[in-house]
């Protein structure tokens, strides 16, 4: 039998052609690259600006003092950019820094579970902070019930991609960061806080609110939040005067203010906010999908929209801003500004 006989190609044909084929794909890639929009796929938008003129001839320079607060963020940090970012809060590109100026964040818990980006919104918010204090602004940070489950390690609601965000063994390492010698732990117990009272603009913050039987005296709550929360990552069993903070009506898991009837929620808001000499009580904790939802003529405000993709409800802001004659509350949304 004879055998075909091989087609010997010569070295050079081989090189030459295996060049041209690389050189196509690269060609190919450039082309679809250059084709996409880099902004849509990482889901990075830009600002919309009109958003600081929705009123006529003013400008956010108009404003010396600009508070901002946002609500339960629970693992999502492209959400949380987005709003950020639309409110002029921060950079909406890489590396996200603080463009708020001499302005206030009050962030009001609930940073964790639900969502994988626990851990890169804690740093993120840390160095947020260093920055706007470079700036003279600030970021207040305060605790939800959240916080204090994963320090207390009830997980029920952590989300998969935030434990896997540990080095093995998953479970050791996360316990390890929530615990007192921890990056979060550590963060938590000397950067957050419970309560926050802005006296400039009258405004008192907190998670869940503060309920009337619940001591109206703020260090007292911090204080009391801070016992609390290091006993939880010490897995030690709360002492009997401790234990309503983290009860149905503590300041952790309070909802009057958000679902008591109209007539009750604002005599009780009527109260509290007379006895802190606040104008208004801002807090999140009871999601309110459709926006940021104000109650007893603005004594009560809402603040959790249920932002992360976990509840995929709106995203908003909330922006008080005052000068020497105005003081102005409002919504900000990524494509508008709503008067509260
Ligand atoms: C806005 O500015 C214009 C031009 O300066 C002025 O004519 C107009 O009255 C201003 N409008 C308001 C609402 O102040
Ligand atoms: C922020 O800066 C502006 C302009 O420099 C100033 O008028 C204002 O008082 C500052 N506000 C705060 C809260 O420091
Ligand atoms: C918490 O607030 C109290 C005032 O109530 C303050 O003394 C304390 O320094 C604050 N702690 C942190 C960690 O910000
Ligand atoms: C509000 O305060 C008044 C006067 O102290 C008190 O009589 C009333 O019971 C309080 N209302 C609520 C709902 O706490």
């Amino acid at each position: 039998m004879s055998r075909i006989p091989e087609i010997r190609r010569s070295p050079l044909v081989s090189l030459f052609r295996t060049l041209t084929f690389g050189i196509t794909i690269a060609l190919f890639i450039r082309y679809a690259l250059a084709k996409l929009d880099i902004n849509k796929v990482l889901n990075i938008k830009q600002p919309d600006l009109n958003i600081y003129f929705d009123l006529p001839n003013r400008t956010i320079g108009d404003f010396p003092v600009r508070v901002y607060a946002i609500g339960d963020i629970h693992g999502d940090f492209n959400n949380a950019l987005d709003i950020l970012s639309a409110a002029g809060v921060v950079s909406p590109v890489y590396p996200f820094e603080w463009t708020a100026g001499n302005a206030t964040l009050v962030q009001t818990g609930d940073v964790v579970d639900r969502g994988p980006d626990t851990r890169f919104l804690f740093k993120w918010f840390d160095e947020l902070s260093t920055q706007a204090e470079q700036q003279g602004g600030r970021i207040v940070r305060l605790l939800g019930n959240h916080e204090f489950m994963n320090a207390k390690g009830d997980w029920r609601y952590v989300h998969y991609g935030d434990l896997v965000s540990y080095p093995e063994p998953y479970i050791e390492n996360r316990k390890y960061d929530w615990g007192p010698e921890g990056e979060i732990g550590d963060l938590l117990i000397t950067k957050y806080n419970v309560t926050f009272k802005d006296e400039t603009s009258r405004s008192h913050f907190m998670h869940a609110g503060l309920s009337p039987e619940w001591g109206l005296k703020e260090d007292f709550v911090n204080s009391m939040g801070h016992e609390v929360l290091e006993m939880f990552m010490k897995a030690e069993e709360l002492p009997d005067e401790l234990k309503g903070f983290w009860g149905i009506k503590g300041p952790m898991w309070y909802r009057g203010y958000a679902q008591l009837p109209m007539e009750i929620a604002c005599e009780v808001a009527s109260n509290v906010t007379k006895a802190l000499n606040v104008d208004r009580l801002v807090m999140g904790h009871t999601p309110q999908f459709s926006g940021i939802r104000s109650r007893c003529n603005g004594q009560i405000v809402l603040i959790d929209t249920g932002l992360s993709t976990a509840y995929s409800g709106e995203r908003a802001v909330l922006r008080i801003l005052q000068n020497e004659r105005t003081n102005i509350v409002e919504a900000v949304y990524r494509d508008r500004v709503v008067k509260l």
